[in-house]
């Protein structure tokens, strides 16, 4: 390990079939108004809005609703959350759903008393918050983009054709999370295996970039493995509980500043997908999928030896007697065979992308220089067109 950092998590897990016991406990640390995010619908179909609700009403809060959240959420939504945090000077954003509406919590977070737009501060030019934060906690129902434990938050400006994600600081991580994997059961297929490569991509990200002997690079191998397995064992039968439990784990410190610790990360995976989502509103984790092949057969050359590396460390693949790159080579084929396998999008075209979109899409990718090679404008446009 060759860097230096400062390794900080403060969210507190409640994991397990028992989780939601603890939501109580955790309630009675916040003041007596809270704000119940959640998304278009689902939870009140599957019974978990009743379930928090009941713990809320026990616990004697105000329930600020806030349903609605869309996926990738927008602008637009939070600039009406944050009013609505503001105007009710809630004491806590409880987040009921996935990414994307944990994504909003923290947005709502740092706007509602922020005294500038917080699009420009936080999305266009990066700052920490400066103003009060209103806490947030969250109760997992969908898994995959880790922001259950960190400090991510993901938001769409339709007006600006651009989707942005800010990291932000511990102050701003969930401070509880209630993760009870019977709650991922109702989620469609589709979206299950969206998540599922969504974490796959967030471990590449991280993985492919810095060239020193680095434990994170060996965690993040262990974590690919797990997931392989277990994602196998969840598209045979959706309802494995050890499978979907063991998902929502991996899910969790694929992202949580962990397996970055100590080396440089890439993100330009996601760079690429978020442009195709600002512009086709597809779902995150298959966005990914539909352009990482491209990107990593040109950026291969780069990284040659990492690429075989993870051919032997994490798909088994034998290295007698083959230089670094046919091995490589026979890791990106097993990482394409296990994505045909599972199910994710293999194209942009199929999320809604066209070929007259590219001047576009690579207007809105943001070119990166964590990872082995910084693309140019000609190569992302490449990447695109190849993944057509
Ligand atoms: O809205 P509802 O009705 O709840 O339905 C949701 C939504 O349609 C549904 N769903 C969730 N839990 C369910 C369920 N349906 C049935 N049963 C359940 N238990 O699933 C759909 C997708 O939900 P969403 O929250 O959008 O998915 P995801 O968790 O993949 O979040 C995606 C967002 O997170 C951002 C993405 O860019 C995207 O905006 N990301 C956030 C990151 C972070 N915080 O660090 C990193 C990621 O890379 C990602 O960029
Ligand atoms: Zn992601």
């Amino acid at each position: 390990m060759n860097g230096n950092f400062t390794f900080h998590n403060p969210t507190r897990l409640h994991f397990g079939e028992n989780a939601m016991a603890f939501l109580a406990d955790e309630l009675a640390a916040f003041g007596p108004t809270v704000q119940l995010c959640y998304g278009g619908g689902s939870i009140k179909k599957n019974g978990i809005y009743d379930q928090v609700v009941a713990a809320l009403k026990a616990a004697g809060k105000t329930v600020v609703e806030d349903g609605g959240v869309m996926p990738n959420p927008t602008l637009e939504k939070l600039l009406d959350g944050a009013a609505k945090a503001k105007a009710n000077n809630v004491d806590l954003i409880l987040a009921v759903g996935g990414g994307s509406t944990i994504d909003y919590a923290k947005a709502v977070s740092v706007s509602a008393w922020c005294e500038e737009d917080p699009w420009q501060k936080y999305f266009t030019r990066f700052e920490e918050p400066t103003c009060r934060l209103i806490p947030v906690g969250s109760v997992l129902t969908m898994v995959g983009t880790g922001s259950e434990m960190n400090g991510g938050s993901v938001i769409t400006n339709h007006a600006a054709n651009l989707k942005v994600g800010k990291v932000f600081g511990p102050a701003v991580f969930p401070k509880f999370s209630i993760l009870n994997p019977r709650f991922t059961l109702t989620v469609p297929r589709r979206q299950m295996v969206s998540g599922i490569y969504d974490i796959m991509s967030h471990i590449l990200e991280q993985y492919f970039s810095g060239t020193d002997d680095n434990t994170s690079d060996y965690i993040a191998e262990g974590l690919m493995r797990s997931l392989v397995v277990s994602s196998r064992a969840a598209v045979k039968n959706p309802e494995n509980y050890e499978a979907r439990s063991n998902i929502m784990w991996t899910a969790t410190w694929a992202l949580n500043t962990l397996i970055a610790m100590g080396k440089s990360t890439d993100w330009e995976v996601h760079m690429l997908g978020q442009a195709v989502s600002a512009l086709t509103d597809a779902t995150h984790g298959m966005t990914l999928a539909a352009v990482s092949l491209p990107y990593y057969r040109l950026i291969k050359p780069y990284g040659l030896r990492k690429f075989a590396r993870f051919a032997t460390n994490v798909w088994g693949v034998s290295a007698d007697g083959k230089s670094d790159d046919q091995i490589a080579d026979e890791g990106l084929a097993a990482l394409e065979a296990w994505m045909r396998e599972i199910g994710v999008a293999m194209n942009i075209t199929e999320l809604g992308a066209t070929e007259a979109m590219i001047p576009q899409l690579v207007k809105a990718t943001f070119r990166l220089n964590g990872g082995y090679k910084q693309l140019t404008e000609e190569e992302v446009a490449e990447i695109f067109r190849q993944s057509l």
